[in-house]
């Protein structure tokens, strides 16, 4: 176990069985570290979560359970994952996203609070930034999201900041880029039926599940014409969040910090890398651009590696990351999961 986890006690990790929470309970159960998932299971399901972590069906919002669970498992720190994440469906509900993401965030860090603090650190996203013209964007980047799942999001970093300040307890508001891909180790990966993902959607028509891939935007102010993103293997940042643990467990320093490799990959490089792993080509049909979507996203990682100089991330080429996502839909399907 990395030394500034080892007096941390359990790490309550909230969403704990969707996509991005499940990989990271699993990389704190690695790490040795006591695990307690809190999910409602409005997205997740309940056999992501992996079976040696406690697991507790029930609401971020609700204080008095995560007041019983902080007692119980003697919590020493908080993942929170927990929210609303699909950026089109915010466009037409908005009032769910500030619900979820803004408001039981902040009913969340309020019960924590009120206990004394604790280390926090919640999932924000690169959806919180204006939309740039090609270059990376660093955490001074200006912020201006397009979607309310954006603003949500940056409304939950101002309140935990907020109130952070006021309780004296450390945190991390961590901006994920795009994460894909699937535990290499095939034992969690996204299982949410309904999948907008770019990478899920384009191995469920790899294998028949979908009859297309759309590709959504040919015009957009790109090499290519095609979205560029910045994609980062759920794994890698699985780690580092029990990096960023033990970053701030050891006193280091509260703030904002952006998650990605620094290099972008347009839709159809994207395409091209699953095509080169099928050995074939892929069903594709041009569509419109989606409602929310920027042409752009890249991170500079730099204050990443600075804050975690010990995390080393694994999985960074783009064919790993197609592989693992291909070998997980082919799981589900072999397991008549979906
Ligand atoms: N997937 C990405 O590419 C990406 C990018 C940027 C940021 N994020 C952020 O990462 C986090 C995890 O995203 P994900 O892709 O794993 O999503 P997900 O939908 O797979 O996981 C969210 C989990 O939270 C649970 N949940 C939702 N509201 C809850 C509540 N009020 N109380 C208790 N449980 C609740 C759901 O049941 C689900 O298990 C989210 O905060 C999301 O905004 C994701």
């Amino acid at each position: 176990m990395i030394a500034a986890l080892r007096d941390l006690g359990a790490v309550l990790i909230t969403g704990g069985a969707g996509y991005i929470g499940s990989h990271t309970a699993w990389a704190c159960l690695d790490a040795g570290l006591r695990v307690v998932i809190l999910d409602n299971l409005s997205t997740g399901v309940r056999h992501a979560a992996p079976p040696k972590a406690v697991f507790v069906e029930g609401a971020v919002e609700d204080r008095d359970l995560v007041h019983e669970v902080i007692r119980t498992y003697e919590v020493g720190a908080v993942l929170h994952f927990a929210a609303s994440t699909i950026v089109e469906e915010s466009m037409v509900d908005p009032d769910k996203y500030h619900r979820n993401n803004t408001l039981n965030s902040f009913r969340l860090m309020e019960a924590i609070a009120s206990l004394g603090g604790m280390p926090f650190i919640l999932s924000s996203t690169a959806a919180v930034y204006a939309p740039s013209p090609q270059g990376r964007l660093t955490e001074s980047a200006s912020v201006d999201p397009v979607s309310p799942y954006g603003l949500s999001k940056l409304r939950a970093e101002q309140l935990l900041a907020g109130t952070a300040s006021v309780f004296g307890f450390p945190y991390l508001a961590m901006r994920y880029f795009n994460v894909a891909g699937a535990d290499p180790l095939g034992r969690t990966g996204p299982s949410a039926r309904s999948a907008t993902h770019l990478l899920k959607v384009a191995v469920q028509a790899a294998l028949g599940l979908r009859p297309t891939l759309p590709i959504h935007g040919r015009s957009h102010d790109t090499p290519d014409g095609a979205c560029v993103r910045d994609y980062i293997h759920v794994s890698d940042l699985a780690q580092a969040h029990v990096h960023a643990l033990a970053h701030l467990a050891g006193g280091g320093a509260s703030g904002v910090v952006n998650c990605g490799t620094g290099r972008g990959a347009s839709v159809l490089e994207v395409v091209a890398a699953l095509e080169a792993e099928l050995g074939r080509a892929l069903p594709t049909t041009n569509a419109a651009a989606r409602l929310g979507d920027v042409a752009y996203a890249v991170a500079d990682e730099t204050k990443l590696r600075q804050l975690l100089p010990d995390w080393t991330p694994r999985y960074e080429d783009l064919g790993l990351i197609v592989r693992s996502a291909l070998a997980w839909e082919r799981h589900m399907l072999a397991h008549a999961a979906i």
